[in-house]
């Protein structure tokens, strides 16, 4: 089964310049917790584990987030703060994590091929920590394409309805409706016009792949951007087997530009800080 769950995570997140200049554009806050502790505590919850993350030069912080601060831990022992400590020591006793570096910013494809070593011949997930998603009414969205790999055994990208007009921020799918909100994909663009795209589906950051997709990212030449795009590589996967994308249930965030991180902060700030679920 699944257990590895991977964190392209080396991007310089040039949208949320100034802030990003020295850290992490995974480390921004939203309310009291960074963006990558939502992304692993929805792995943890999905009963994803082993946790790596690709990270690149000034992402130290990641590294030393998931660690323990041994100065931090004796200061607050025994007062009523230990609370805001709970949930990051769940993560650190429940999941391994570890790292490698991605020295040159080439894309996401080539983010996910450098993550090649630490997640070896098997199926995992990839999550972009920049989308945060949220489902208060039932599972968290990893959990709920766990599920379907169980079922389809092939790759599954998480999509969701976009404004036609948005289309060129994100790869967009073509496919045949095989279920409720699921469909086997026929085509996909890389950031198309909106007079060029083949619907208003469009892929977020959720993905299950199966461990082929290596092989097809080494195969697959710089595309839009000059980047290695992982698209196109999903692309070569459908045509030559399968890949199933989802219409996930629940909230997503895109917390890499200003308006999405404003949304984000202002729903966790009212269902999970001020209902005491936010550490
Ligand atoms: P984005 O394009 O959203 O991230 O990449 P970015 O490049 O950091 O942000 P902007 O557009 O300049 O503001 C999607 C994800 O892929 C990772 C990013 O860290 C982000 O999580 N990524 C992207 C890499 O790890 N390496 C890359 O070379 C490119």
């Amino acid at each position: 089964m699944i257990k590895k769950c991977l964190f392209p995570a080396a991007g310089y997140g040039t949208r949320f310049l100034p802030a990003t200049k020295a850290m992490p554009k995974e480390m921004l806050p939203v309310v009291n917790k960074p963006l990558i502790q939502y992304g692993v505590e929805e792995a943890l919850d999905a009963g994803l584990t082993e946790i790596s993350i690709v990270t690149g030069r000034g992402k130290r912080a990641l590294e030393d987030h998931f660690d323990i601060s041994y100065e931090l831990e004796n200061q607050i022992k025994g007062t009523d703060k230990e609370k805001y400590l709970v949930g990051i020591r769940k993560l650190l006793d429940e999941c391994s994590f570890s790292y490698t570096r991605q020295t040159e910013m080439k894309g996401l494809g080539h983010a996910i091929l450098t993550g090649r070593p630490l997640i070896g011949d098997e199926p995992f997930a990839v999550v972009l920590a920049d989308d945060l998603c949220v489902n208060l009414e039932g599972d968290g969205v990893l959990t709920q394409m766990v599920k379907l790999y169980k079922q389809y055994r092939c790759t599954i990208v998480a999509i969701q309805e976009v404004d036609p007009q948005e289309t060129n921020k994100y790869g967009v799918i073509a496919g045949d409706l095989i279920g409720d909100d699921l469909y086997r994909v026929r085509n996909m663009v890389e950031k198309p016009k909106p007079e060029d795209a083949p619907s208003n589906l469009a892929i977020i950051g959720r993905y299950i792949l199966t461990p082929d997709i290596f092989a097809l990212i080494e195969q697959t030449e710089p595309g839009k951007g000059g980047e290695i795009q992982i698209t196109d590589a999903l692309m070569k996967q459908a045509q030559d087997g399968c890949v199933i994308a989802y219409k996930f249930k629940g909230k997503r965030f895109d917390c890499g530009g200003a308006e999405g991180y404003i949304e984000a902060t202002n729903f966790c700030f009212e269902h999970f800080y001020k209902t005491g679920k936010a550490y």
